[in-house]
């Protein structure tokens, strides 16, 4: 792209100057800036014009910068843990301060509209504060031991270096859940975004590398490599890599964890979903249609936790599909930092071609498209967000992942049947019910209930707070990041028992004489 057409040179985004990018930008982080890969330039998904680009990570650029993040970890692990969660605190302060031109960046990269954009830089600085509580709060028990004058000790270390890997649609909040409490376990962190949201990966670093060199500690603690599958594929090989944090499909998440067990490595996996809204016939339906409407229409059908399958008990079935097709028409779609704006376009060209075949396949397979289903003819990648009735329960393209604005109304009778269906997909991240009936809210969420990560009760699949354990079951990876007791997959646990007798009593009783 030519230099003058850039975006980051256009009076209208001088607030991009504001983040520290430039026409072309470093992306590779390790204390110090450079890169001396391939140039990337992003382009904004609302219209397609060039953003900047960004000077990706070589294989030699990779292999320097495990090196220094390996020597920054000597010194971070050896920093007292509430010293490195002052740290987050600041880098949680920083990000305070930038929230709105990095939201801002979010919405112009991404194409998610400027409330999501912001609200998940609200979701990193939210994990630093929940981090930096942690970070005086971890520990293990001292167990009772059997053995008299004996004592059984649970010690939790740093893995040491932490590779995050995560995809275009969270750019900020999936690095900041891994690397706030990565960090405050003791580990160093490389991080490789997706390369089609490379300039947050460098504004986001930049932000967190002058907190880093302002407290005098290595900047290597929080490199970062821009780059793509080559980068992706030597992370996952790299015995060095003592966890990989993997977010993005669950095809290319399968390919990662097998090289990662290949060499008996961690991974902590975060792949797709098919998540459902169940709704009972006694549900509020004030709380089913904007729920519905938030979670399958909100970045345009492109969080994981997205609502792709919405059940909806048989007499109520036509009223909420009349109720919500009403409040699809009623969807502001235009620019999505434009504050009046709910609805923005997919992020990807790809995307636009992914979502037609997908209604093409649902219509084959007996569905009909009461909402939507085309492409919209403007600038940008924008399609309709789509509903889709008649379809059978375990249609092949109802169990399919699309990451579109499609949402497929399915019909119901009991509750025993369409708990069942909740639960069929190969998918397991997020489920949500809707219902007043106290027994069967406990039973969903016991052991025939959703088989999810995440169960809800009256509100919608996507939108989790920091504070719980984030993450599904089977093809979804089974990882859990951000709170509750996440942390616990960042460090290593040491089970150590210290004899301060002058006896030597063996466990389970064994006289070994
Ligand atoms: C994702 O889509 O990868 O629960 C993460 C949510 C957000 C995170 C989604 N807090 O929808």
């Amino acid at each position: 792209a030519a230099m003058s057409t850039l975006l980051v040179n256009q009076q209208r985004y001088a607030w991009l100057r504001e983040l520290g990018l430039q026409e072309e930008n470093p992306g590779v982080y390790n204390g110090r800036w450079g890169g001396r890969g391939q140039v990337v330039t992003t382009y904004c998904p609302a219209n397609n014009e060039p953003i900047a680009s960004v000077r990706q990570a070589s294989l030699e650029d990779y292999e320097e910068t495990v090196k220094k993040a390996k020597e920054a970890w000597k010194v971070w692990a050896d920093i007292p843990a509430p010293k490195r969660g002052e740290i987050v605190r600041q880098i949680g302060d920083a990000l305070r301060q930038k929230i709105k031109a990095l939201g801002s960046l979010v919405s112009l990269e991404m194409g998610k509209i400027f409330v999501e954009g912001v609200g998940e830089v609200q979701e990193y600085v939210d994990v630093c504060d929940y981090a930096v509580g942690l970070s005086r709060m971890i520990g293990g028990p001292i167990l009772p031991s059997e053995r008299p004058g004996h004592a059984l000790i649970e010690q939790w270390n740093p893995v040491g270096l932490v590779g995050i890997i995560t995809a275009f649609n969270f750019p900020v909040a999936v690095y900041g859940w891994n690397s706030a409490i990565a960090m405050i376990c003791g580990n160093a962190c490389l991080w490789k975004g997706a390369p089609t949201t490379s300039l947050v990966s460098v504004a986001v670093t930049k932000i967190i590398a002058k907190v880093l060199e302002d407290n005098k500690v290595p900047g290597a603690i929080c490199s970062l490599v821009c780059g793509g599958a080559d980068i992706g594929t030597a992370m996952a090989r790299d015995e060095r890599m003592d966890l990989l944090s993997f977010t993005g499909s669950t095809k290319v998440g399968k390919q990662v964890a097998l090289m990662v067990q290949e060499r008996f490595g961690r991974s902590l996996l975060e792949l797709g979903g098919n998540n459902a809204i169940i709704v009972f016939e006694d549900a509020d339906l004030n709380l089913v249609i904007p729920s519905a409407l938030f979670a399958a229409v909100g970045t345009a059908g492109q969080r994981c936790t997205t609502a792709r399958r919405l059940f909806l008990h048989e007499s109520i079935h036509d009223e909420v599909v009349a109720k919500l097709a009403k409040a699809y028409a009623q969807v502001r779609i235009g620019d999505p930092w434009d504050s009046d704006t709910l609805y923005g376009p997919l992020h990807t060209k790809e995307a636009v071609k992914m979502f037609l075949d997908a209604v093409e396949q649902a219509k084959q397979q007996g569905g009909s498209v009461v909402y939507g289903g085309k492409v919209i003819n403007r600038p940008g990648n924008y399609v309709e967000p789509t509903i889709v009735t008649g379809l059978p329960h375990n249609a092949p393209i109802v169990h399919t992942e699309t990451f579109a604005p499609i949402l497929y109304v399915l019909k119901f009778k009991e509750e025993e049947e369409v708990f069942a269906w909740n639960n069929e997909v190969k998918q397991g991240l997020s489920s949500s019910i809707f219902t007043k009936d106290l027994g069967r809210i406990f039973r969903w969420l016991g052991p025939k209930g959703s088989d999810c990560g995440i169960v809800n009760v009256n509100i919608p699949t996507s939108g989790a707070e920091i504070g719980g354990a984030f993450g599904g079951e089977k093809h979804t990876g089974g990882g859990r990041e951000s709170g509750s007791d996440s942390w616990k997959l960042y460090m290593r646990r040491s089970t150590c028992t210290i004899n301060y007798s002058k006896d030597l009593p063996l466990a389970q009783g064994i006289k070994f004489q």
